[in-house]
């Protein structure tokens, strides 16, 4: 069975952005939020990015509202009941996670395909509050989810080999490059990011460079897009902290140890762009200056 009509449950940064790309790709797509305000603020955001592409000459205006009429947003989890594939990109909660999929595995039909967007909890852990395990995988995208070629496509012990192949099929027609991926915390991308951008905060505690030396110096020595405090201020720090304390759980590795200035930077809130306030002071935004500490 092909998947046509896409459900997406989180209208968030994630969420919109996934929505976004699959509308793009031609898929009907439902995104279910808790809140009309919730979806108000996502699909502000989709329109934003569309009419910058049409703006572009990347889309034309045509594409622009086909892509836009192919979007609905709901607050009823009721109406993805006809969707081919759940993605979810709620909060990075396991409980949220699993009461949300069982939820929806009363409403879906068999055939649905579920997916989670999760960036280090167990796939596993997620499909076992379904009955259809065989039908789970991880769609893990990256961040912003339009502009990023990256997909990791991640599999169980228990998914259905037919399905997985429909799942690495759908990242492909999305216009990304699928990986495959075993269900092992961190997948691929966190697995080798996150010990690289612990390890820059510790190089800056231990006073082998500067942020914006240490952001030059993987910036322009290695060809990054940005540099590891940028990056991390993008992400989120709350959420590497997070990412973190999950990885050296399952691993028990230093490397995936968070350095004690990242937990005191995420107790005082200073958890990067969103906050204002990170690696780097957004006061003014579009010239952003490294905090001392
Ligand atoms: N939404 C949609 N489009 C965006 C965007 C956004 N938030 N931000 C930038 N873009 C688009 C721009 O419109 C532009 O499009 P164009 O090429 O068609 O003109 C293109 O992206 C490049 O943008 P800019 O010229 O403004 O800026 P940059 O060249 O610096 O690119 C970037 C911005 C794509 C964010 C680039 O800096 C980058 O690749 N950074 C690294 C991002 C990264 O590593 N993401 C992964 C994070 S890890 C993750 O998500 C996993 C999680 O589990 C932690």
């Amino acid at each position: 069975m092909a998947i046509q009509k896409v459900g997406v449950v989180g209208c968030g940064l994630m969420g919109s952005g996934i929505a976004q790309t699959c509308a793009a790709a031609g898929f009907p797509t439902v995104v279910r939020e808790v809140s009309q305000e919730l979806i108000d603020k996502g699909f502000k955001g989709i329109e934003k990015n569309l009419a910058r592409l049409a703006e572009k000459g990347t889309i034309t205006a045509a594409a622009q509202e086909e892509i836009r009429g192919r979007l609905k947003g709901t607050t009823k989890l009721d109406d993805l009941k006809d969707c081919d594939l759940v993605i979810e990109a709620i909060i990075e909660q396991l409980p949220a996670k699993r009461e949300l999929f069982s939820a929806l595995d009363g409403l879906c039909p068999a055939a649905t395909i579920f997916a989670s967007n999760t960036s280090s909890l167990t796939i596993t852990e997620i499909a076992t509050a379904t009955k259809r395990p065989q039908r789970f995988v991880g769609l893990h995208f990256f961040n912003p989810v339009p502009v990023m070629k990256l997909v990791e496509v991640v599999r169980t012990i228990a998914t259905d080999p037919g399905v997985y192949e429909e799942a690495v099929a759908f990242g492909a027609k999305l216009g990304k490059t699928p990986v495959r991926a075993h269900d092992s915390t961190g997948f691929i991308v966190n697995r080798l990011l996150v010990p690289y951008l612990l390890d820059a905060i510790r190089a800056l505690e231990e006073g082998v460079g500067s942020i914006v030396d240490i952001d030059n110096s993987m910036k322009l020595g290695c060809g990054y897009p940005m540099g590891p405090f940028t990056l991390l201020d993008f992400v989120g720090l709350d959420t590497t902290y997070y990412i973190s304390q999950i990885m050296f759980d399952e691993f028990k590795e230093r490397r995936f140890a968070s350095p004690p200035l990242l937990k005191r930077m995420v107790l005082a809130g200073w958890n990067g762009r969103k906050a204002g306030r990170g690696f780097y002071d957004y006061s003014d935004p579009a010239n952003p200056k490294p905090m001392k500490f």
